[in-house]
């Protein structure tokens, strides 16, 4: 595939994570787990900790593109792609559980989107070893996130919860995966910056 091919696809797939309701190509994992009547108060916290889950997860689809669209290698590129096509499923259940709790995503996604595309982009063209320390980073950080989540979701909210374990394994296979393609060490104020810009993403999501 060309780089043109490569900048259309990545551009079509940009427009679909606003466009169109994502659709997973995997069982949603909540699929048999019981649901249960929940509080006004619990719905409305499980509500806000799922929009930020589902910002994370547009977030994951800009850096996984932009990320493989620069990629070096091409067998960078395809581990990255691959990623991206769970990261996709993520997205979907982060949606559908949304709309079951009669809650909304974030109206911000398109500025998160954006900003994580460009930062996807600069870790790719810094070279693969660091587009997978960045990788390794994110998903280190994303993993660490969502077990917080699994300990402030409301206890009764088996379904989120069921959503929130599947995609913190597969979070953790995406960090051993870009270590195992040669991820450079990050210096430890670049993990800090990365920290602060999730922490202000997750802080807002929760509640714009
Ligand atoms: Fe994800
Ligand atoms: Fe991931």
């Amino acid at each position: 595939m060309t780089s043109f091919e490569q900048a259309i696809l990545a551009f079509d797939r940009s427009l679909r994570v606003f466009a169109l309701p994502a659709r997973a190509s995997r069982p949603y994992p909540a699929e048999s787990v019981p649901d249960v009547e929940m509080a006004e108060e619990s719905r409305k916290k499980s509500g806000g900790l799922m929009r930020v889950n589902h910002t994370g997860e547009v977030c994951a689809q800009a850096l996984y593109q932009s990320q493989a669209l620069f990629a070096q290698n091409a067998d960078t590129r395809s581990a990255l792609e691959h990623a991206a096509q769970e990261e996709w499923d993520h997205l979907a259940w982060c949606a559908q559980r949304l709309t079951e709790l009669n809650d909304r995503p974030s109206f911000l996604n398109p500025v998160w989107y954006a900003g994580s595309f460009l930062m996807g982009a600069a870790s790719a063209l810094a070279g693969d070893r660091w587009n997978m320390a960045f990788l390794v980073e994110t998903e280190r950080q994303v993993e660490s996130h969502l077990n917080s989540h699994m300990a402030s979701l409301p206890a009764e909210d088996f379904r989120s919860r069921a959503i929130v374990e599947t995609m913190r394994e597969e979070e953790a296979a995406h960090a051993v995966m870009a270590e195992s393609r040669g991820a450079a060490e990050m210096p430890a104020t670049l993990k800090f910056v990365m920290g602060a810009t999730a922490k202000l993403m997750t802080n807002t999501a929760y509640w714009v």
